[in-house]
């Protein structure tokens, strides 16, 4: 059985102490509840990230980053390495977010060059897959996500990880657009996700792959889409941001998690 994970994303939000305070909160919220049977992931702005990984030192959350460059070191400025995350404390990185891929152009081939660069230094990344609202109402979503499993996922890895992927499927248009993926919605692509993966890299990675559901997951909804077989989690961006509705929706993923 996939342990569930639920990843907050807080994008550019949180002054440094805000961050310390919600970290804090979420930190004491998991080990006072006795949430143990789902992981759990913040994912701090850059400035953020060394008093977040401090705050929660010594609790069972862990801290990612929200990007990283795939270049080593040297003269990119305003980039961020691998090695920068891992000395500030991140165990994982959020790769190819539908932000930085509609925002920022990022493409597939960069995405597998920056999955590549953090696997190999230590980070396990997040891989996040997703079609605009133009390619679901073209009908064409599956072609799509089977384009960014190939050139993001198998463009960057000859074997998979011990233990499988984390990757995240945002549909893009249900991000921050009123519009919401129903349930068996996500689950149809989510299954779609595993069935490539076990095509490329075989049975055991796509049995052991938790692909996390990222179209707006709120308390309301959160339990609902985690009933789904193959949606293993979430990565949460806007509810991540109070304490209180991030523990609830830990709460329905642990639910989740015990009851399969
Ligand atoms: P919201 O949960 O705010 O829709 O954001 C989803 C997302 O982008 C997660 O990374």
């Amino acid at each position: 059985m996939r342990r569930a994970l639920v990843a907050g994303n807080w994008k550019m939000n949180k002054t440094i102490e805000e961050a310390r305070t919600l970290a804090r909160e979420v930190a004491e919220g998991v080990a006072g509840d006795g949430l143990s049977q789902a992981d759990v992931l913040l994912g701090p702005p850059y400035l953020a990230l060394a008093a977040v990984v401090e705050a929660v030192s010594g609790s069972a959350v862990g801290v990612a980053g929200q990007n990283c460059s795939h270049q080593a070191d040297g003269a990119y400025t305003g980039e961020v390495s691998v090695s920068m995350l891992r000395d500030a404390g991140a165990t994982h990185v959020i790769l190819g977010h539908s932000e930085r891929r509609e925002l920022m152009g990022e493409g597939d081939g960069l995405v597998a060059r920056k999955s590549k660069a953090a696997s190999a230094g230590g980070l396990t990344p997040i891989i996040c897959l997703g079609e605009p609202f133009t390619t679901r109402r073209a009908g064409t979503t599956l072609a799509r996500i089977a384009h960014q499993v190939e050139h993001s996922i198998q463009g960057a890895f000859g074997s998979p990880p011990p233990g499988g992927f984390i990757v995240a499927y945002e549909p893009v248009w249900a991000i921050g657009t009123g519009l919401t993926a129903t349930p068996e919605q996500a689950q149809e692509t989510h299954a779609f996700i595993r069935e490539r993966l076990e095509a490329i890299f075989g049975l055991e990675c796509a049995q052991e792959t938790r692909i996390l559901y990222g179209g707006s997951v709120k308390p309301d909804n959160a339990a609902d889409l985690f009933a789904q077989p193959d949606i293993d989690g979430g990565l949460i961006g806007g509810a991540s941001l109070n304490s209180a509705d991030f523990l609830e929706i830990i709460r329905a993923a642990q639910m989740d998690s015990a009851s399969t």
